[in-house]
């Protein structure tokens, strides 16, 4: 008897149909919820807020091409009514999407603006989370400028694809600092402008999320690209998030468009753990007790209570760090008692609890 098809499959059919007003797929809007395979080759899912002028055609064309997956005897789909102000007032952290196997916690880390410190403030706080004991993998969702394989000494690294027992391609993550790796920079030339689009995009994320050797983790730290457009709305639609981080420097402009992820994230259902200031103030190396409020002083705090956010942490413009993510070897490991470290560190450690206690 051939194999139930696992809910990965069962989106995967789903991503070729298409919404017919808006022209996009159905799993892209975040239309399809809650899939289950049962044993006994009956499939259930939840389609959200269908036109009536067309919903029994979806749902025609969606129970068809489940169809084509083996061993699927039935399908049943529920139509669930969903107003936009349900999803932002909820308070939980469910995210949506089908969790990854082994997968505790799915952590984004995002910014509105770009080079406010993601990645640094990403790498940090993996192999910090590792250093306590955590299972940590890393996937950098960065098309635009994966750089996480540099910052964590990775950057030879190549590509490894395997087959599983089904036949599947398995990437297998590099690994480093005690966290293993996976970066959109494996498909990229180096030096070659990327004009890839949404589905592409959407496929390649997936992939890494899915069919990737991530093993038991505690942690799947995701690197985001800046802004809010297609791979968060991927990463939001695919996974569950237990919590997205908002990375932003104290500048008038990185704080708006902070806001703007804010929004997006609220509008996806993902539940915000708080901001991270970078850059907060520079200290310069020859004279550590100084402190310049170079980009202003109190913007995170304020956008924070602003926002009704945390604010995790804020960490100062060191020279240390910047040259920690140049040499690969991040400044929690390479000079742990420099004020940015102990600034990331007690971020990492907030967000592990933030994240248990939304368990209880
Ligand atoms: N607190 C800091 N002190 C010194 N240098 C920093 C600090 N934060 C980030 N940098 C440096 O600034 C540059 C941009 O940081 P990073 O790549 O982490 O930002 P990003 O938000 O991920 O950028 P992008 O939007 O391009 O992905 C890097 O060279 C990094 O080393
Ligand atoms: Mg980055």
């Amino acid at each position: 008897m051939s194999e139930l098809p696992s809910p990965e499959q069962i989106l995967n059919v789903l991503t070729s149909i298409l919404e017919p007003q808006e022209k996009k797929s159905l799993v892209d809007l975040n239309k399809i919820r809650d899939v289950v395979v049962k044993p006994s080759g009956v499939v259930s899912f939840s389609l959200v807020n269908p036109s009536s002028s067309y919903r029994d055609a979806l749902i025609e064309q969606c129970k068809s091409a489940i169809k084509t997956l083996p061993a699927v005897k039935d399908v049943w789909v529920k139509v669930i009514t969903e107003t936009p102000a349900i999803a932002k007032d909820s308070a939980t952290s469910v995210g949506t999407g089908v969790g990854i196997e082994g997968v505790k916690h799915i952590l984004a880390v995002s910014s509105g603006k770009g080079g406010v410190g993601k990645t640094s403030v990403a790498v940090n706080l993996a192999v910090t989370l590792a250093e306590m004991g955590a299972k940590v993998g890393i996937l950098d969702a960065d098309i635009y400028g994966p750089n996480v394989p540099v910052m964590l000494g990775m950057d030879a690294a190549q590509i490894q694809v395997t087959k599983n027992a089904e036949g599947l391609d398995i990437v297998e993550p590099a690994f480093n600092h005690g966290v293993k790796m996976i970066s959109m920079a494996f498909l990229i030339e180096k030096d070659q402008p990327v004009m890839w689009r949404g589905p592409m995009l959407n496929g390649v994320i997936r992939q890494f999320l899915y069919q990737a050797n991530w093993g038991t983790l505690d942690y799947l730290i995701v690197d985001m690209p800046p802004g809010t457009g297609d791979a968060q709305l991927t990463l939001t639609q695919s996974v569950p998030i237990a919590g997205a981080i908002i990375v932003t420097t104290p500048q008038t402009v990185s704080l708006l468009d902070s806001r703007k992820g804010l929004k997006m994230f609220q509008s996806l259902n993902v539940r915000v753990l708080g901001i991270v200031e970078n850059m907060s103030y520079f200290i310069p190396p020859d004279m550590p007790d100084k402190q310049y409020d170079i980009f202003g002083s109190g913007g995170g705090a304020k956008t924070a209570a602003e926002l009704d956010l945390p604010l995790l942490g804020c960490v100062p413009l060191e020279i240390g760090l910047r040259e920690g993510g140049d040499r690969g070897i991040p400044i929690t490991l390479s000079h742990p008692e420099s004020a940015s470290a102990k600034a990331l560190k007690a971020i990492a450690q907030a967000i592990a609890l933030k994240v248990s206690t939304s368990e209880a």
